[in-house]
């Protein structure tokens, strides 16, 4: 099993939000599960010129930077820990830039099956809105959310213990393959809603469709 750390601040290795990631990635790793770590600011993101080239033909886009790799290693992995500072209550511009492409994910939910859990750091510990907007995207995705940590920047250790909680909880939830019954029902509105628009662009978003036909959904 493996968990894809995907960590949006600036400051990469001496950033806040990836110190306590990196705290839930040291838990996994003792209950046998390992981590890849994707620092976003040295990769090029460019933003989605909304073309739905990808919709057309699953994952083409004409944009050529380092997003296609990032997606393919989230197609990978078995949970992803999403790692971003509060940019004026938001994800960074990299973090909002990178889920801006992977439109195709919430069309298709992509990330079905698999585990999202959060990471914020904050100058003033308001973290809330960053974390539910992480677990909205993995929703989004199809992806269930194992949970959120957060702290203010300079964070003692009873934030790294809520770190290691968290690390203990998405390895009991990919081995025990966890369902979360509230989170399934959002996920289902969700792919109802796209059935009807995936439908209804059949002819345009011909890969897409074929998808949907493919899994039984429709
Ligand atoms: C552009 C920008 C916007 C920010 N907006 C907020 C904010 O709305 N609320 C807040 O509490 N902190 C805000 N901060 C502070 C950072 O969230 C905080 O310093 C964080 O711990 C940095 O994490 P890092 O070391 O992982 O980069 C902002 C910082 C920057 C650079």
């Amino acid at each position: 099993m493996q968990v894809l750390l995907i960590s949006s601040s600036p400051h990469q290795e001496k950033s806040s939000t990836f110190l306590l990631a990196k705290e839930v990635l040291r838990s996994l790793s003792e209950e046998g599960i390992s981590g890849e770590t994707l620092h976003l600011d040295n990769f090029r993101i460019f933003f989605c010129k909304h073309c739905e080239a990808c919709h057309r033909k699953i994952l083409e886009c004409p944009l050529k930077d380092d997003v296609s790799m990032i997606l393919q290693k989230m197609l990978k992995a078995d949970a992803i820990l999403l790692a971003s500072p509060n940019y004026i209550n938001q994800v960074t511009a990299s973090m909002k830039a990178l889920f801006d492409r992977s439109a195709h994910f919430i069309h298709c939910k992509r990330l079905e099956g698999k585990y999202i859990a959060g990471a914020v750091s904050s100058g003033s510990g308001q973290n809330q809105e960053v974390l539910d907007y992480l677990k909205y995207y993995g929703a989004a995705c199809g992806a269930q959310y194992s949970g959120g940590v957060s702290a203010q920047q300079q964070f003692g250790q009873d934030k790294k213990d809520e770190a290691l909680r968290l690390g203990k909880k998405i390895a009991a939830d990919l081995r025990e393959k966890k369902l979360y019954a509230e989170q399934l029902q959002d996920i289902e509105k969700g792919k109802q809603y796209f059935s009807r628009v995936i439908k209804a662009r059949k002819d345009d978003w011909q890969e897409e469709y074929a998808y949907w036909l493919k899994k039984g959904w429709l």
